[in-house]
């Protein structure tokens, strides 16, 4: 059984925080922030919008998107490092919430992977016909996490969502393949240690120059198909130097990569599904389209798709 995206929505919370703003909080400069990272401006959530607040609202839009009634959902996964609290997770909080009756539900962690993670582990369940729609969330609320003294860090995060519905599609549609990957000898560079999420920049930096262009070319491979086959290739949302070099490595033209980063910021498990919602509403991506998703993150941990796009 071939498995696709049904449906997508996405949501962001409404205060929007410009580089300007940071530089009044922070020894920090509009001009640093946007030659570094690419980034202009994220979306921060406040104290009245919880993780499962910004997640509910994406996986409305999903199900609106997907015209299916939560009923309908047989699983709901979040990914996630940033959830309400350790438990009940941000997965069971949507179940209720959503109504959705007969739905199992868990949060997946993987860091800024966990979008790739959990898609692909809910898609197994879809494949194998035990069950039929998968609701997948990637969401964030890093702002809660973030060191706002420290400005080698808290310049580059923003919170959001984005879900897709999973579900079975014509053959030669949807995923066509994948890889994950793990490596626990790099957890160092990248974790939450109490209250704060801490990072060694330069070493996340040139594993993920690595480790994107590399998936991105893994999964072309085993999908049978190579670089000149490509239509959009969605990178996670870090640093636009980052996202350049996977986009170099498969040789397309800028206008083949969805960016996002200058309006959220590094969204973590959210920033593929924010982009690919975003490129879609822009009608960048069409029927028929070979997509290439590709991410990485905390953990050392990383993940890649081959997907075609429509059902
Ligand atoms: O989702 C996965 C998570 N993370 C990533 O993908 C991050 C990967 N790494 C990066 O994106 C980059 O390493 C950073 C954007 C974090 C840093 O960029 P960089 O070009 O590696 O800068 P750097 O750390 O080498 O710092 C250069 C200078 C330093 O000053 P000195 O030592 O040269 O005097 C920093 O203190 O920039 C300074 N600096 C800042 N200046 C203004 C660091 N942060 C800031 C800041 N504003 N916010």
């Amino acid at each position: 059984m071939s498995v696709g995206i049904w449906g997508i929505g996405s949501y962001v919370p409404e205060n929007r925080v410009t580089n300007d703003d940071l530089a009044q909080r922070m020894d920090t400069s509009d001009e640093w922030i946007k030659s570094r990272t690419g980034i202009e401006a994220r979306h921060l959530a406040d104290d009245s919008e919880a993780t499962s607040d910004l997640a509910y609202m994406a996986a409305l839009r999903a199900l609106e998107n997907a015209q299916i009634d939560a009923q309908e959902i047989d699983l709901i996964l979040v990914a996630t490092v940033t959830p309400d609290q350790p438990f009940p997770t941000v997965a069971n909080a949507l179940q209720h919430r959503l109504g959705a009756t007969k739905a199992a539900s868990m949060d997946v962690s993987a860091a800024c992977a966990g979008f790739m993670y959990a898609v692909i582990t809910g898609s197994q369940f879809v494949q194998t016909e035990v069950y039929k729609h998968v609701l997948v969330i990637g969401v964030e609320k890093l702002s809660k996490i973030i060191d706002w003294e420290d400005r080698t860090t808290a310049v580059l995060f923003g919170d959001g969502a984005g879900a897709v519905v999973l579900g079975p599609v014509a053959e030669g549609r949807g995923i066509l393949s994948f890889e994950l990957g793990s490596d626990g000898s790099g957890g160092k560079y990248l974790s939450q240690q109490g209250a704060h999420l801490q990072m060694n920049g330069r070493e996340v930096f040139k594993f993920a120059v690595r480790q994107m262009g590399e998936s991105a070319v893994n999964v072309l491979k085993k999908a049978g198909l190579t670089k000149e086959d490509v239509d959009f290739l969605i990178p996670h949302q870090a640093n636009i130097r980052i996202m350049e070099a996977a986009r170099e490595r498969l040789q397309l033209p800028e206008e083949k990569m969805s960016k996002t980063i200058h309006m959220y910021g590094n969204t973590s498990a959210a920033s593929i599904p924010l982009s690919l919602d975003y490129e879609l509403q822009q009608g960048k991506v069409k029927d028929g389209d070979l997509l290439v998703m590709v991410g990485f993150g905390g953990g050392l941990t990383w993940g890649a798709i081959a997907l075609r796009w429509g059902k």
